[in-house]
Protein backbone atom coordinates (compact mmCIF):
# COMPACT_ATOMS: atom_id res chain seq x y z
CA UNK A 1 0.00 0.00 0.00
CA UNK A 2 1.04 3.64 -0.75
CA UNK A 3 1.50 6.40 2.15
CA UNK A 4 2.46 9.97 1.72
CA UNK A 5 5.17 10.33 4.24
CA UNK A 6 5.96 14.09 5.75
CA UNK A 7 9.85 13.49 6.09
CA UNK A 8 11.11 17.17 7.36
CA UNK A 9 9.33 20.22 7.98
CA UNK A 10 10.89 24.09 8.19
CA UNK A 11 10.12 27.77 8.47
CA UNK A 12 10.90 30.95 8.13
CA UNK A 13 10.03 33.65 10.47
CA UNK A 14 10.57 37.70 9.15
CA UNK A 15 13.16 39.70 11.88
CA UNK A 16 10.60 42.25 12.12
CA UNK A 17 8.65 41.44 15.24
CA UNK A 18 5.59 43.98 16.04
CA UNK A 19 4.37 43.99 19.71
CA UNK A 20 0.87 44.30 21.21
CA UNK A 21 2.10 47.77 22.44
CA UNK A 22 3.33 48.89 18.93
CA UNK A 23 0.33 48.09 17.68
CA UNK A 24 -1.61 50.39 20.18
CA UNK A 25 0.61 53.65 18.45
CA UNK A 26 -1.22 52.94 15.27
CA UNK A 27 -4.79 52.18 16.11
CA UNK A 28 -6.78 52.34 19.36
CA UNK A 29 -6.15 49.43 21.23
CA UNK A 30 -3.90 47.65 24.30
CA UNK A 31 -2.07 44.60 24.74
CA UNK A 32 -4.63 43.55 27.78
CA UNK A 33 -7.32 43.58 24.76
CA UNK A 34 -5.50 42.23 22.42
CA UNK A 35 -4.59 38.91 24.49
CA UNK A 36 -7.19 38.51 26.44
CA UNK A 37 -9.40 38.58 23.18
CA UNK A 38 -7.05 36.62 21.27
CA UNK A 39 -4.17 35.09 22.71
CA UNK A 40 -1.85 37.25 20.80
CA UNK A 41 1.28 38.88 22.43
CA UNK A 42 3.73 39.45 18.95
CA UNK A 43 3.42 38.51 15.28
CA UNK A 44 6.67 38.93 12.92
CA UNK A 45 6.23 41.36 10.08
CA UNK A 46 7.62 41.30 6.52
CA UNK A 47 10.16 43.77 5.28
CA UNK A 48 9.48 46.21 2.53
CA UNK A 49 10.98 44.71 0.30
CA UNK A 50 10.50 40.78 1.21
CA UNK A 51 7.97 38.85 -0.41
CA UNK A 52 6.02 35.68 -0.20
CA UNK A 53 8.30 33.95 -2.43
CA UNK A 54 11.70 35.09 -0.39
CA UNK A 55 9.66 33.59 2.86
CA UNK A 56 8.61 30.43 0.97
CA UNK A 57 11.96 30.02 -0.23
CA UNK A 58 13.77 30.25 2.79
CA UNK A 59 11.05 27.44 4.72
CA UNK A 60 11.72 25.04 1.52
CA UNK A 61 15.29 25.41 2.00
CA UNK A 62 15.29 24.65 5.86
CA UNK A 63 13.08 21.56 4.71
CA UNK A 64 15.82 20.15 2.38
CA UNK A 65 18.67 20.72 4.18
CA UNK A 66 17.08 18.47 6.91
CA UNK A 67 16.09 16.02 4.72
CA UNK A 68 19.55 16.12 2.58
CA UNK A 69 17.67 16.68 -0.45
CA UNK A 70 17.68 19.42 -3.05
CA UNK A 71 14.94 20.62 -5.67
CA UNK A 72 16.17 18.19 -8.38
CA UNK A 73 14.80 15.45 -5.61
CA UNK A 74 11.23 17.12 -5.97
CA UNK A 75 8.68 16.56 -8.62
CA UNK A 76 5.72 19.28 -7.73
CA UNK A 77 5.64 22.32 -5.33
CA UNK A 78 2.28 23.07 -4.06
CA UNK A 79 2.04 26.70 -2.41
CA UNK A 80 -0.97 27.95 0.05
CA UNK A 81 -1.11 31.34 -0.20
CA UNK A 82 -3.52 34.36 -0.34
CA UNK A 83 -0.56 37.24 -0.72
CA UNK A 84 0.79 35.99 -3.88
CA UNK A 85 4.32 38.01 -5.08
CA UNK A 86 1.71 38.82 -8.21
CA UNK A 87 -1.59 38.16 -9.14
CA UNK A 88 0.47 35.82 -11.89
CA UNK A 89 2.61 33.73 -12.26
CA UNK A 90 2.22 31.21 -9.39
CA UNK A 91 4.62 32.53 -6.36
CA UNK A 92 5.15 27.99 -6.25
CA UNK A 93 7.01 28.53 -10.14
CA UNK A 94 9.38 31.37 -8.13
CA UNK A 95 9.85 28.79 -5.58
CA UNK A 96 10.35 26.07 -8.01
CA UNK A 97 12.98 28.50 -9.73
CA UNK A 98 14.68 29.14 -6.56
CA UNK A 99 15.26 25.87 -5.34
CA UNK A 100 16.81 25.09 -8.72
CA UNK A 101 14.27 22.45 -9.59
CA UNK A 102 14.75 23.77 -13.51
CA UNK A 103 12.06 22.83 -15.70
CA UNK A 104 12.24 19.64 -13.49
CA UNK A 105 8.25 18.68 -12.21
CA UNK A 106 5.31 21.22 -11.88
CA UNK A 107 4.14 24.37 -9.29
CA UNK A 108 1.11 26.17 -8.62
CA UNK A 109 -1.07 27.79 -6.18
CA UNK A 110 -3.29 26.87 -3.81
CA UNK A 111 -5.87 29.27 -2.40
CA UNK A 112 -7.84 28.08 0.38
CA UNK A 113 -7.35 31.41 3.04
CA UNK A 114 -6.52 29.83 6.35
CA UNK A 115 -7.47 26.58 5.05
CA UNK A 116 -4.68 27.07 2.23
CA UNK A 117 -2.25 24.34 4.01
CA UNK A 118 -4.59 21.51 4.54
CA UNK A 119 -5.67 21.65 1.20
CA UNK A 120 -2.26 21.63 -0.33
CA UNK A 121 -1.39 18.81 1.89
CA UNK A 122 -4.37 16.80 0.56
CA UNK A 123 -3.38 17.64 -3.08
CA UNK A 124 -0.18 16.59 -2.89
CA UNK A 125 -1.10 13.12 -0.83
CA UNK A 126 -3.78 12.44 -3.71
CA UNK A 127 -0.98 13.29 -6.42
CA UNK A 128 1.58 10.88 -4.47
CA UNK A 129 -1.30 7.96 -3.60
CA UNK A 130 -2.43 8.19 -7.59
CA UNK A 131 1.42 7.36 -8.77
CA UNK A 132 1.92 10.87 -10.25
CA UNK A 133 4.40 11.88 -8.49
CA UNK A 134 6.81 10.54 -5.58
CA UNK A 135 8.15 13.19 -3.85
CA UNK A 136 6.38 17.09 -3.47
CA UNK A 137 7.17 20.47 -1.33
CA UNK A 138 3.92 21.73 0.22
CA UNK A 139 4.49 25.13 1.35
CA UNK A 140 2.21 27.75 3.61
CA UNK A 141 3.52 31.37 2.96
CA UNK A 142 1.69 34.26 3.81
CA UNK A 143 2.76 38.03 3.90
CA UNK A 144 -0.46 38.91 5.09
CA UNK A 145 0.29 41.99 6.77
CA UNK A 146 -0.11 43.83 3.22
CA UNK A 147 -3.84 43.09 3.56
CA UNK A 148 -4.34 45.00 6.54
CA UNK A 149 -6.15 47.98 6.60
CA UNK A 150 -3.97 49.58 9.49
CA UNK A 151 -6.96 52.11 10.56
CA UNK A 152 -8.73 49.13 11.33
CA UNK A 153 -8.21 47.59 14.90
CA UNK A 154 -11.15 44.49 14.29
CA UNK A 155 -8.18 42.67 11.93
CA UNK A 156 -4.85 44.90 11.91
CA UNK A 157 -4.45 43.17 15.59
CA UNK A 158 -5.02 39.62 14.53
CA UNK A 159 -2.42 38.79 11.63
CA UNK A 160 1.39 38.32 10.93
CA UNK A 161 3.81 36.72 8.29
CA UNK A 162 5.91 33.73 7.74
CA UNK A 163 6.28 30.80 6.08
CA UNK A 164 6.18 26.59 6.91
CA UNK A 165 6.98 23.64 4.71
CA UNK A 166 6.79 20.36 4.87
CA UNK A 167 8.31 16.90 2.14
CA UNK A 168 5.91 14.70 1.64
CA UNK A 169 7.50 11.61 0.19
CA UNK A 170 6.03 7.82 -1.24
CA UNK A 171 6.01 5.06 0.91
CA UNK A 172 5.14 1.66 -0.53
CA UNK A 173 5.77 -0.28 2.43
CA UNK A 174 3.09 0.42 4.77
CA UNK A 175 0.74 -2.33 5.17
CA UNK A 176 -2.71 -0.28 5.91
CA UNK A 177 -2.36 -0.66 9.20
CA UNK A 178 -2.75 1.81 12.12
CA UNK A 179 1.03 1.42 12.58
CA UNK A 180 1.69 3.08 9.14
CA UNK A 181 3.46 6.09 9.15
CA UNK A 182 2.26 8.53 6.98
CA UNK A 183 -0.99 10.43 6.00
CA UNK A 184 -4.16 8.43 7.14
CA UNK A 185 -6.45 10.75 6.09
CA UNK A 186 -7.15 14.27 4.77
CA UNK A 187 -11.09 16.08 4.81
CA UNK A 188 -11.80 19.04 2.88
CA UNK A 189 -14.93 21.32 2.96
CA UNK A 190 -16.14 24.63 1.70
CA UNK A 191 -19.23 26.39 1.87
CA UNK A 192 -19.36 29.33 -0.46
CA UNK A 193 -22.60 31.22 1.37
CA UNK A 194 -20.52 33.07 4.09
CA UNK A 195 -17.63 34.04 1.55
CA UNK A 196 -18.81 37.97 2.79
CA UNK A 197 -18.21 37.28 6.49
CA UNK A 198 -14.39 37.30 5.69
CA UNK A 199 -12.76 38.51 2.60
CA UNK A 200 -10.97 41.05 0.95
CA UNK A 201 -12.58 44.01 -0.61
CA UNK A 202 -11.11 44.13 -3.69
CA UNK A 203 -9.34 41.72 -6.03
CA UNK A 204 -8.23 42.12 -9.92
CA UNK A 205 -11.61 41.37 -11.50
CA UNK A 206 -13.64 43.83 -9.34
CA UNK A 207 -11.64 46.88 -8.29
CA UNK A 208 -8.07 45.82 -9.85
CA UNK A 209 -6.76 46.20 -6.58
CA UNK A 210 -6.27 44.04 -3.74
CA UNK A 211 -8.00 45.11 -1.26
CA UNK A 212 -8.08 44.65 2.79
CA UNK A 213 -9.29 41.98 4.88
CA UNK A 214 -13.04 42.38 6.09
CA UNK A 215 -14.42 40.52 8.67
CA UNK A 216 -17.57 39.97 10.96
CA UNK A 217 -15.50 38.74 13.86
CA UNK A 218 -18.41 37.26 15.93
CA UNK A 219 -19.89 35.23 12.85
CA UNK A 220 -16.23 33.86 11.88
CA UNK A 221 -15.44 32.89 15.79
CA UNK A 222 -18.95 30.70 15.79
CA UNK A 223 -18.29 29.32 12.46
CA UNK A 224 -14.71 28.52 13.25
CA UNK A 225 -15.69 26.42 16.73
CA UNK A 226 -18.17 25.14 14.67
CA UNK A 227 -16.34 23.98 11.85
CA UNK A 228 -12.66 23.22 12.86
CA UNK A 229 -14.65 20.88 16.12
CA UNK A 230 -16.45 18.98 12.86
CA UNK A 231 -13.25 18.27 11.19
CA UNK A 232 -11.59 16.68 14.30
CA UNK A 233 -14.81 14.55 15.16
CA UNK A 234 -14.50 13.37 10.98
CA UNK A 235 -10.90 12.77 11.05
CA UNK A 236 -11.35 10.63 14.26
CA UNK A 237 -14.43 8.91 12.96
CA UNK A 238 -13.43 8.01 9.27
CA UNK A 239 -10.34 6.44 11.32
CA UNK A 240 -12.08 4.76 14.42
CA UNK A 241 -9.94 6.91 16.74
CA UNK A 242 -10.35 8.53 20.03
CA UNK A 243 -9.10 11.79 20.72
CA UNK A 244 -6.99 9.96 23.61
CA UNK A 245 -5.34 7.82 20.40
CA UNK A 246 -4.05 10.94 19.08
CA UNK A 247 -1.05 12.63 20.52
CA UNK A 248 -1.09 16.15 19.15
CA UNK A 249 -3.67 18.36 17.98
CA UNK A 250 -2.07 21.21 15.31
CA UNK A 251 -4.98 23.49 14.78
CA UNK A 252 -4.89 26.42 12.50
CA UNK A 253 -3.34 29.48 14.84
CA UNK A 254 -6.22 31.91 14.48
CA UNK A 255 -7.40 32.77 18.20
CA UNK A 256 -6.37 31.42 21.29
CA UNK A 257 -10.25 31.18 22.67
CA UNK A 258 -11.24 29.71 19.43
CA UNK A 259 -8.66 26.86 20.27
CA UNK A 260 -9.26 26.26 23.60
CA UNK A 261 -13.00 25.78 23.35
CA UNK A 262 -12.45 23.30 20.72
CA UNK A 263 -10.15 21.68 22.54
CA UNK A 264 -12.40 21.28 25.68
CA UNK A 265 -15.52 20.52 23.68
CA UNK A 266 -13.44 17.36 21.95
CA UNK A 267 -11.31 16.62 25.07
CA UNK A 268 -7.54 17.06 24.01
CA UNK A 269 -5.96 18.43 27.19
CA UNK A 270 -4.11 21.83 26.65
CA UNK A 271 -0.83 19.85 26.67
CA UNK A 272 -1.39 18.21 23.81
CA UNK A 273 -2.50 21.12 21.98
CA UNK A 274 0.09 22.93 19.98
CA UNK A 275 -0.44 27.05 20.23
CA UNK A 276 1.99 29.57 19.02
CA UNK A 277 -0.91 31.89 18.44
CA UNK A 278 1.16 34.07 21.18
CA UNK A 279 4.15 34.50 19.17
CA UNK A 280 3.16 34.41 15.40
CA UNK A 281 -0.63 35.63 15.36
CA UNK A 282 -2.58 34.17 12.77
CA UNK A 283 -0.48 33.72 9.71
CA UNK A 284 -3.13 32.19 7.74
CA UNK A 285 -2.08 29.27 5.60
CA UNK A 286 1.41 29.14 7.33
CA UNK A 287 0.06 28.81 10.60
CA UNK A 288 -0.25 24.52 10.86
CA UNK A 289 3.62 24.40 8.94
CA UNK A 290 4.80 26.73 11.47
CA UNK A 291 3.28 25.25 14.73
CA UNK A 292 4.68 21.52 13.44
CA UNK A 293 7.87 22.91 13.15
CA UNK A 294 8.17 24.29 16.52
CA UNK A 295 6.75 21.88 17.84
CA UNK A 296 9.23 18.66 15.89
CA UNK A 297 12.57 21.69 16.83
CA UNK A 298 11.31 21.49 20.53
CA UNK A 299 11.15 17.52 20.88
CA UNK A 300 7.29 17.38 21.17
CA UNK A 301 6.26 15.59 18.17
CA UNK A 302 8.00 12.33 17.80
CA UNK A 303 8.14 9.85 14.96
CA UNK A 304 5.54 7.99 15.33
CA UNK A 305 2.83 10.21 16.81
CA UNK A 306 -0.38 10.59 15.28
CA UNK A 307 -0.95 14.38 14.46
CA UNK A 308 -4.33 15.96 13.70
CA UNK A 309 -4.25 18.82 12.04
CA UNK A 310 -7.35 20.69 11.19
CA UNK A 311 -7.84 24.60 9.96
CA UNK A 312 -10.95 26.70 9.34
CA UNK A 313 -10.61 30.21 6.57
CA UNK A 314 -12.31 32.53 4.28
CA UNK A 315 -14.64 31.23 1.84
CA UNK A 316 -15.68 29.32 4.29
CA UNK A 317 -13.07 26.75 3.72
CA UNK A 318 -12.63 23.84 6.92
CA UNK A 319 -10.45 20.59 6.91
CA UNK A 320 -8.15 18.13 8.47
CA UNK A 321 -5.39 15.95 8.05
CA UNK A 322 -4.26 12.75 10.74
CA UNK A 323 -0.76 11.83 10.08
CA UNK A 324 1.40 9.58 11.61
CA UNK A 325 5.06 11.44 11.72
C1 LIG B 1 -12.00 39.70 16.31
C2 LIG B 1 -12.31 39.17 17.69
C3 LIG B 1 -11.03 38.94 18.46
C4 LIG B 1 -13.16 40.17 18.44
O1 LIG B 1 -13.45 39.68 19.73
P1 LIG B 1 -14.90 39.84 20.34
O2 LIG B 1 -14.85 39.28 21.70
O3 LIG B 1 -15.87 39.23 19.36
O4 LIG B 1 -15.04 41.38 20.40
P2 LIG B 1 -16.20 42.29 19.83
O5 LIG B 1 -16.12 42.30 18.33
O6 LIG B 1 -17.48 41.86 20.48
O7 LIG B 1 -15.79 43.68 20.39
C5 LIG B 1 -15.91 43.99 21.75
C6 LIG B 1 -15.54 45.45 21.93
O8 LIG B 1 -14.13 45.59 21.69
C7 LIG B 1 -13.90 46.61 20.73
N1 LIG B 1 -12.72 46.24 19.95
C8 LIG B 1 -12.64 45.60 18.76
N2 LIG B 1 -11.36 45.47 18.39
C9 LIG B 1 -10.62 46.03 19.37
C10 LIG B 1 -9.24 46.19 19.57
N3 LIG B 1 -8.32 45.75 18.68
N4 LIG B 1 -8.83 46.80 20.68
C11 LIG B 1 -9.68 47.25 21.61
N5 LIG B 1 -11.01 47.14 21.47
C12 LIG B 1 -11.47 46.53 20.36
C13 LIG B 1 -15.15 46.62 19.89
O9 LIG B 1 -15.29 47.86 19.24
C14 LIG B 1 -16.21 46.37 20.93
O10 LIG B 1 -16.47 47.58 21.60
P3 LIG B 1 -17.99 47.95 22.01
O11 LIG B 1 -18.42 46.86 22.96
O12 LIG B 1 -17.83 49.28 22.64
O13 LIG B 1 -18.77 47.95 20.73
C15 LIG B 1 -13.10 37.84 17.62
O14 LIG B 1 -14.40 38.08 17.13
C16 LIG B 1 -12.44 36.83 16.73
O15 LIG B 1 -11.37 36.35 17.04
N6 LIG B 1 -13.11 36.41 15.65
C17 LIG B 1 -12.56 35.44 14.76
C18 LIG B 1 -11.43 36.04 14.00
C19 LIG B 1 -10.69 35.05 13.22
O16 LIG B 1 -10.28 34.06 13.76
N7 LIG B 1 -10.51 35.29 11.94
C20 LIG B 1 -9.74 34.47 11.06
C21 LIG B 1 -10.36 33.15 10.93
S1 LIG B 1 -9.36 32.19 9.91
Amino acid sequence: MRRSCIISCGSYLPEGIMTNDDIAKIVETNDAWIQQRTGIKSRHIAAKDQMTSDMATRSARVCLEKAGLTGSDIDAVFLATTTPDQTFPATATTVQDNIGMGDRGFAFDIQAVCSGFIYALATADNFIKSGQINRALVIGAERFSSLLDWSDRTTCVLFGDGAGAVIVEADDTAKGSKDDRGIFSTHLHSDGAHRKLLCTDGGSSTTRTVGYVRMNGKEVFRAAVTRMGEAITEALDANGLQPSDVQWLVPHQANKRIIDSIAEKLHFPSERVIMTIAQHGNTSAASIPLALTVAVEDGRIQRGDLVLMNSMGGGFTWGSALVRW
